[in-house]
């Protein structure tokens, strides 16, 4: 089976190959030469997902993953959430400075990583899937590794940073793995109907 992943976040490509390596064939825009800039004007994760997932398949008519993923602060009441990519209206870099400083001061770290896939088999036909990773906002930047939110988010369980991991520990916990073994096991559990489709 061939997957495109609907991203040209290069991050995000890296870990959907590295995750599904051996089970699926995963393709990213560049390796077809497909060249979309899609505008995220949805409300929800799942709007933004579906969006994406549509406008990739309508142009390749391969299977498409969207994804849309939100960091939502407990302190800030769930927020930046759907807009985690807009919040400081620049780049990773300047988002993570503008959350250490909200949270300045501030006990409360809790905090979760939202991932929404938008599995698009044919127009018509789109699965959505969910995975969330619970931990807390560090007090500083760590570990250069990952991207986004990835040096001042440390996962329940651990004393480090995603930042801090290499991927392939990030891979084995993450929000994104949890919703991809959901996308998995509904293709293994539907294969009969989606290979109709995704060959
Ligand atoms: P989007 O899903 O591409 O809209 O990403 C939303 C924001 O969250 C962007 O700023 C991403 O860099 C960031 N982001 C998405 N996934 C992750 C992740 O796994 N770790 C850290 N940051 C992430």
């Amino acid at each position: 089976m061939r997957l495109l992943v609907a991203s040209n976040n290069q991050g995000k490509i890296r870990e959907i190959k590295s995750i599904l390596e051996g089970e699926i064939e995963v393709l990213s825009p560049l390796d077809i030469s497909l060249d979309l800039s899609i505008l995220e004007s949805g409300k929800t994760l799942q709007e933004n997902a579906i969006k994406k997932g549509l406008a990739y398949f309508r142009h390749s008519r391969i299977c498409s993953l969207g994804e849309d993923t939100g960091l939502e602060v407990e302190a800030l009441d769930g927020k930046p959430g759907v807009n985690s990519a807009r919040y400081s209206g620049s780049g990773d870099e300047e988002n993570r400075k503008k959350l250490l400083k909200e949270l300045w001061g501030r006990d409360d770290r809790r905090a979760c990583f939202r991932t929404v896939m938008a599995l698009v088999i044919q127009e018509g036909w789109i699965e959505c899937f969910e995975g969330v990773m619970r931990g807390k906002i560090s007090r500083s930047e760590r570990g250069r590794a990952g991207f986004g939110y990835d040096p001042i988010f440390i996962p329940d369980g651990f004393n480090k940073t995603f930042g801090e991991m290499d991927c392939g520990e990030k891979n084995k916990i993450s929000h994104r793995r949890m919703a991809l073994e959901k996308v998995l096991s509904f293709i293994q559990r539907e294969w009969d109907e989606v290979e109709k489709f995704c060959k």
